[in-house]
């Protein structure tokens, strides 16, 4: 009865989106666990070009279902808006299930997002401004709506009233903001909740019954580990669990349901919003990959910030999974670059070291110390078997999967499903 998480190895948009759709095609259940529509994950297939924020990235195959779990948080109106236009491309999204568990992100979510962004000046985190903080701030606190009371809005209607005049001494008191009002929520509440109450289950059920039936299950991750509340590269992190541990919370399974974890890492580096980034090329070459790439947020259209593969953080990544097998995407945008570089270690205070720091502010005194790997110039571009690989972009990837400590499963060489190398089977062991 196994579960294989797919968890962003770095700092978000390792290409989740691509890999999962792929792997959609052996499973019947994707779920997602955690962040809400911060992410944004490409797929492009036969059926379309998607950008899904909240919608799992396995709902392009008809014989997949697709849940949104206890550890997302839900924008109503994104989450409308997305099943609208996914109906409207043609896709079936009567099988999508959304955990009566997951909390909403309301309104003054996102509005206490972006004033507090604006409070922190030149200390911003540099949030997607999409009220994730801030929901998640109430869900710990214990002041969160949850998606099983759209089923109840008259209950919902008792307590927003006490809820709404809280934030509202926050908005005016502390921000200087215009009060919100609480009739205005209400009645989105009221347009929220028949549209979405087809969708909202008790999808613990649905899991486990395909688990007992032996088929696969995909939970998928959004974010990164380095961005991860716990583990990440904190303050500049999301406020929730990308990691391992977050897919056990943010989907109700136990460990004993699982079959392998499985990282995906970039080729090379990004990182969107603020804080530190040992391997950051600020130079043409950073440019470069920037432009060859597309390195824009698919949620913000924020240009990214590009960088080498820093193994450092890849094998930290590892090890606070557990991956078991890793995938390497967007090869190709390294093809023609000369020279290539990992890092393969940093030089932190004079002292050269192999592990990824975690004492606050360490990381951004790392010096990343580079080895030189060969390049190649023939296009990797929709390569799909291993021996039409360029020697040295295959030898780049096995040196990845040495410094990293974990077997490559999968090559990805290009955007669309099927231009992807299998090593091996991430089902199958
Ligand atoms: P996917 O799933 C890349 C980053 C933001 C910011 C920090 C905190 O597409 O990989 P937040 O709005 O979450 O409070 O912002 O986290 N961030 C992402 N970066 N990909 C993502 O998701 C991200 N989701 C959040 O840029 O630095
Ligand atoms: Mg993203």
């Amino acid at each position: 009865m196994p579960a294989f998480a797919v968890i962003g190895a770095q700092w978000g948009d390792e290409g989740k989106g691509k890999v999962i759709d792929f792997l959609a095609g052996n499973a019947r259940i994707v779920a997602r666990y955690s962040g809400g529509n911060n992410a944004g994950h490409t797929v492009i297939n036969d059926a379309g070009t998607f950008a899904f924020h909240l919608v799992p990235s396995g709902v392009c195959w008809p014989h997949t279902q697709n849940i949104i779990g206890n550890g997302v948080v839900v924008d109503p109106d994104v989450l409308l808006t997305e099943i609208g236009d996914l109906k409207r491309a043609g896709l079936n999204l009567k099988g999508l299930a959304i955990s009566e568990r997951a909390h909403i992100v309301m309104p003054y979510h996102v509005q206490l997002d972006i004033l507090e962004e604006k409070r922190r000046g030149a200390g911003a985190l540099g949030t997607t401004g999409r009220g994730i903080g801030p929901a998640y701030i109430d869900k710990v606190a214990r002041t969160g709506f949850r998606m099983g009371e759209l089923l109840n809005p008259e209950e919902m209607a008792v307590r927003l009233p006490e809820i709404v005049k809280h934030k509202n001494e926050i908005l005016t008191k502390i921000y200087g903001a215009p009060p919100i009002d609480a009739g205005a929520i209400l009645s989105k509440v009221q347009t929220w909740a028949p549209r979405l109450a087809p969708y909202i289950k008790q999808v613990e059920d649905l899991v486990e019954e395909a688990l007992s039936k032996g088929e696969n299950v995909i939970l998928e991750g959004a974010q990164g580990a380095l961005l991860d509340i716990d583990h990440g590269t904190y303050p500049y992190v999301t406020s929730s669990s990308p990691t391992v541990g977050g897919a056990l919370t943010g989907s109700g399974l136990s460990p004993r349901a699982f079959g392998g974890v499985t990282g995906v890492f970039k080729a090379y580096c990004t990182r969107v919003g603020g804080g530190p980034f040992p391997t950051e090329l600020t130079g043409e070459v950073g440019e470069h990959i920037r432009t060859k790439a597309k390195e824009f947020g698919a949620t913000t259209g924020r240009p990214r910030r590009t960088g080498w593969f820093d193994a450092v953080a890849g094998r930290y990544s590892a090890r606070v999974n557990g991956f078991d097998t890793i995938v390497v995407t967007r090869l190709d945008i390294l093809d023609g670059i000369d020279p290539i570089k990992v890092c393969v270690a940093y030089a932190l205070d004079g002292h050269r070291i192999d592990r990824f720091p975690l004492e606050g502010g360490s990381l951004e005194r790392c010096v990343p110390i580079y080895e030189k790997l060969e390049s190649w110039t023939k296009s990797t571009y929709g390569v799909t078997r291993e021996k039409d690989l360029p020697a040295a972009a295959l030898a780049y990837v096995r040196r990845i999967e040495e410094l990293v400590g974990v077997p490559v499963s999968m090559i990805s060489t290009g955007p669309r499903r099927h231009e992807t190398l299998v090593l091996r089977d991430i089902f199958g062991k």
